[in-house]
């Protein structure tokens, strides 16, 4: 395939604190990562590069190749790091010569929709070197100072919220990641810092990313109201 996508799982989740690393968390009778790689599979046709903890590559794989069915074939495994941005570059090594523009995407982002990786990949393929879904900010925010007094309004307009999948012409992120000399929270600042230009196309509400139990909690709700 010329599309790769790849699932970071490798966190342990520590504001989740499931029991597990939290893509192994159970969200219905299967786990998150499994909810995560149904997302997609339904979305175009891909190598899926799936990164995990060290220990739990075999999980990974059994959830992966359920959740792929007749694709079986398109998934690798593979160990991740000790931050995002390593578990990132852990995927990439893995990715096939035939790809040319890869997504990264958090398993913890388990119910997005197959259109987000569509809308993606449209726009890379409509010549971008780095897209990334975002929602509005609606939520009135305020910059604090250290002792939480408010310092300034901040025009919400200009706000976005990131999501992922973030997308990417193959060479641009790889070419990045082999110079970034921070860690960052995603891929597109990676990718900021080494100069090029991110764009933005519409993110949805389900692509929420389980990070507390709270958000797990609204997960299985979703997920037992409309299951698979
Ligand atoms: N991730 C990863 N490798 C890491 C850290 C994070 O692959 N070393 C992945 C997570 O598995 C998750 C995504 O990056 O799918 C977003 O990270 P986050 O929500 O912060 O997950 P965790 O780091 O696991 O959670 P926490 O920060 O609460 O420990
Ligand atoms: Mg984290």
């Amino acid at each position: 395939p010329r599309v790769a996508v790849v699932v970071v799982a490798a966190g342990s989740g520590t504001r989740l604190r499931g029991g597990a690393p939290k893509a192994f968390v159970g969200l219905d009778a299967r786990s998150i990562l499994h909810r995560s790689l149904l997302g997609v599979f339904a979305g175009p046709s891909a190598q899926v590069v799936v990164v995990v903890p060290e220990g739990y590559e075999g999980d990974a794989l059994t959830d992966a190749r359920d959740a792929a069915g007749a694709a079986a074939d398109l998934v690798t495994v593979v160990t991740g790091g000790a931050t995002r941005q390593e578990s990132v570059a852990a995927g990439i090594s893995a990715l096939w010569a035939d790809v040319d523009v890869v997504l990264v995407h958090d398993a913890a982002r388990a119910l997005t929709p197959p259109e987000v990786f569509e809308r993606v990949v449209a726009a890379v393929d409509a010549g971008a070197d780095a897209v990334i879904p975002t929602l509005p900010v609606v939520d009135t925010i305020k910059r604090v100072d250290d002792a939480g007094r408010v310092v300034a309004g901040v025009d919400r307009s200009e706000l976005a919220a990131a999501q992922t999948p973030q997308g990417f012409r193959r060479a641009v992120l790889e070419a990045a990641l082999a110079e970034a000399a921070a860690d960052h929270t995603d891929d597109a600042a990676v990718v900021a810092a080494a100069g090029h230009t991110v764009i933005t196309v519409a993110g949805d509400a389900a692509a929420f990313k389980i990070t507390t139990a709270p958000d797990l909690e609204r997960a299985r709700a979703i997920v037992q109201a409309a299951p698979e």
